[in-house]
């Protein structure tokens, strides 16, 4: 029988191979392992414990706010809080930055984007959600308070990204920039174990994802590239959770579109908390990622902690396709 590598035990080995590290991104992410933890324990009783539903508020982005959403982006804040290993936070769920002041006197060099919950429409129905993260090294002073620009980083500075994805397992897939691995959760341990080492992504696969019901609101130019994964008989899949639609294309290959609407003109996706952290992993694991209108999204610099970009992401030759047809397309008239 293979030995079994713990998720702390691999965050530990992988600190001995940069000399100089301190051991604060080490204790971060074991941190944020078991943030995860303790949201898997919830998510899986949420039907008996009456935290399924709507809480009756909304984001700082608009949506309606689960309550898991809301347990979980506690959790997360109190896990990061308490770590010192951290100096600031930004939540999908917060509409303002949390600075986090040093436990013991020592200040921290990192700060951590999140969305504690990413698809949470999917809660009352037993569908998998997840949570994604972004780690990246403050720019301003570390004796004061975090400041705007230590979040309004582009994706290119990301020191670390990962996500956790609650399904049929539960699964902590994480890149600190050299490959992506993915551990499993034992639940009869109550440990991560490394499931899945340097994931590759396939250069193409057999599935596209997209929420079809809004294709008469797409530009020209997706409507063409849409009809043409049609054409090609490639298998629609859409789970309305995009930490759940990123993780199948990341292992089977395929391409993951949320392009402009109308109701959200410039995609409903957000850069900080969803789209840089997938685009990391995606790239790492050597997919790409662009806009709809073909920037890669890790150049994007931020100018709002809860703005929107189209994405285009997913095996590299299927977004190399989707860009032929945008430069085709896109100023052909309606
Ligand atoms: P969240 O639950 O964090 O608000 O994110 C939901 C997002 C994303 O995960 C998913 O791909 C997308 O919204 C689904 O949007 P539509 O229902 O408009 O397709
Ligand atoms: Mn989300
Ligand atoms: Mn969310």
């Amino acid at each position: 029988m293979n030995r079994i590598v713990t998720l702390d035990e691999f965050i530990i080995r992988r600190q001995k191979d940069y000399p100089l590290a301190s051991g604060e991104l080490t204790g971060l992410l074991r941190d944020i392992g078991v943030a995860a933890k303790i949201v898997n324990r919830e998510v899986n009783k949420a039907g008996l414990v009456n935290i399924l539903g709507v809480a009756g508020a909304e984001n700082a982005t608009g949506d309606m706010v689960q309550k898991l959403d809301l347990y979980a982006n506690e959790k997360l804040i109190e896990c990061l809080r308490n770590s010192g290993e951290c100096c600031g936070i930004a939540s999908e769920e917060d509409e303002d930055f949390v600075p986090i002041p040093p436990v013991v006197g020592k200040p921290s060099k990192y700060v951590v984007v999140f969305d504690p919950l990413d698809g949470s429409s999917n809660i009352d129905v037993n569908v998998s959600v997840g949570t994604i993260f972004g780690i990246y090294r403050r720019v301003s002073d570390v004796d004061g308070p975090v400041q705007r620009e230590d979040f309004f980083q582009k994706g290119t500075e990301l020191v670390a990204a990962g996500y956790v994805l609650y399904g049929t397992s539960t699964l902590l897939v994480y890149s600190t920039g050299r490959g992506v691995n993915g551990f499993t959760l034992d639940p009869s341990i109550g440990e991560f174990c490394l499931s899945h080492q340097n994931i590759q992504i396939p250069s193409r696969g057999n599935y596209y994802s997209v929420n079809q019901g809004y294709y008469l609101k797409f530009d020209v130019e997706m409507r063409r590239y849409i009809d043409h994964c049609s054409d090609l008989n490639l298998r629609l899949r859409y789970i309305g959770s995009m930490v759940s639609d990123v993780h199948r294309m990341l292992f089977q290959g395929g391409i993951f579109l949320y392009p402009n609407t109308r109701k959200y003109p410039h995609g409903k996706l957000r850069l900080l908390y969803e789209c840089n952290p997938l685009s990391f992993i995606v790239e790492q694991a050597g997919g790409r990622a662009m806009t709809c209108n073909l920037d890669r999204i890790l150049d994007i610099s931020p100018v709002d902690l809860h703005q929107r970009v189209t994405i285009a992401i997913g095996s590299p030759d299927m977004v190399d396709e989707m860009k032929e047809f945008v430069m085709r397309y896109k100023a052909v008239p309606i």
